[in-house]
């Protein structure tokens, strides 16, 4: 199978888990990324079934709305049933590496808005250790420099993601040869650097469940 073959086969099975649970008042969060994307098309079959989504960035507000399914401003709702979402790195904890597609910041929000993260993935993001894939940090632009060095005394590299800008605003960092061994430790000691707006670690509110696209089928982890 391919990789997207997996994607479609998660974010089928996305669907199916969450089908039962929504109700006419139900609001289903809906993260960002390829992944996402094959779940918003599966998700308007049932579209009928649900109040509303509320979007972890303009694209994928941009594609619920092209399918008619109603994406709500996060501050009208009362809450989130069910958010489901990509990641970068899955661990076996279901703490989560996201942002590679630079919505950290909102997908941080969602996942905590919910009652239940439903993270969607193929099988090349499972992982024993989170920090292979360079971690996204979202920052103010002016504070750029300064997070890159205080990110250089925490043991990783840097790198400015040049030409992107987040639905934010801000600019990422993605920093390289982190050795990410305690997660929520270096989830907070990064949002704590002046400047950060947050980071891609995602221990402090892991995932509920992970439904992984193998070769073999979906696996349930949770
Ligand atoms: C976007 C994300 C995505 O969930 C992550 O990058 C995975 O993307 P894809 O499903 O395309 O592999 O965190 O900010």
């Amino acid at each position: 199978m391919t990789q997207d073959e997996l994607k479609k086969a998660t974010a089928r099975a996305a669907v199916d888990y969450i089908a039962p649970k929504l109700d006419a008042d139900s609001i289903v969060g809906v993260g960002t990324g390829s992944t996402a994307n094959f779940f918003i098309d599966y998700l308007a079959e049932i579209k009928g079934q649900f109040d509303g989504t509320v979007a972890s960035s303009d694209a994928s507000a941009e594609r619920l709305r092209s399918h008619g399914i109603p994406v709500y401003d996060l501050n009208s709702v009362d809450g989130i049933q069910c958010y489901v979402d990509g990641a970068d790195e899955a661990n076996p904890a279901l703490q989560l590496i996201k942002g590679g597609g630079a919505a950290l910041t909102r997908e941080k929000i969602v996942a905590a808005v919910s009652s239940e993260f439903v993270c969607i993935a193929d099988e090349s993001k499972w992982v024993p250790l989170l920090g292979d894939f360079p971690l996204p940090v979202e920052v103010i632009p002016m504070a750029r420099s300064l997070v890159a060095r205080e990110l250089v005394k925490l043991g990783g590299d840097p790198v400015y993601r040049q030409g992107v800008t987040t639905d934010n605003g801000n600019v990422i960092l993605d920093v390289h040869n982190l050795k990410i061994t305690e997660p929520k430790a270096l989830e907070e000691a990064i949002n704590n650097i002046t400047g950060v707006v947050t980071n891609g670690i995602f221990a402090l509110r892991p995932a509920d469940i992970l439904l992984l696209g193998t070769t073999s089928g979906v696996k349930t982890f949770t």
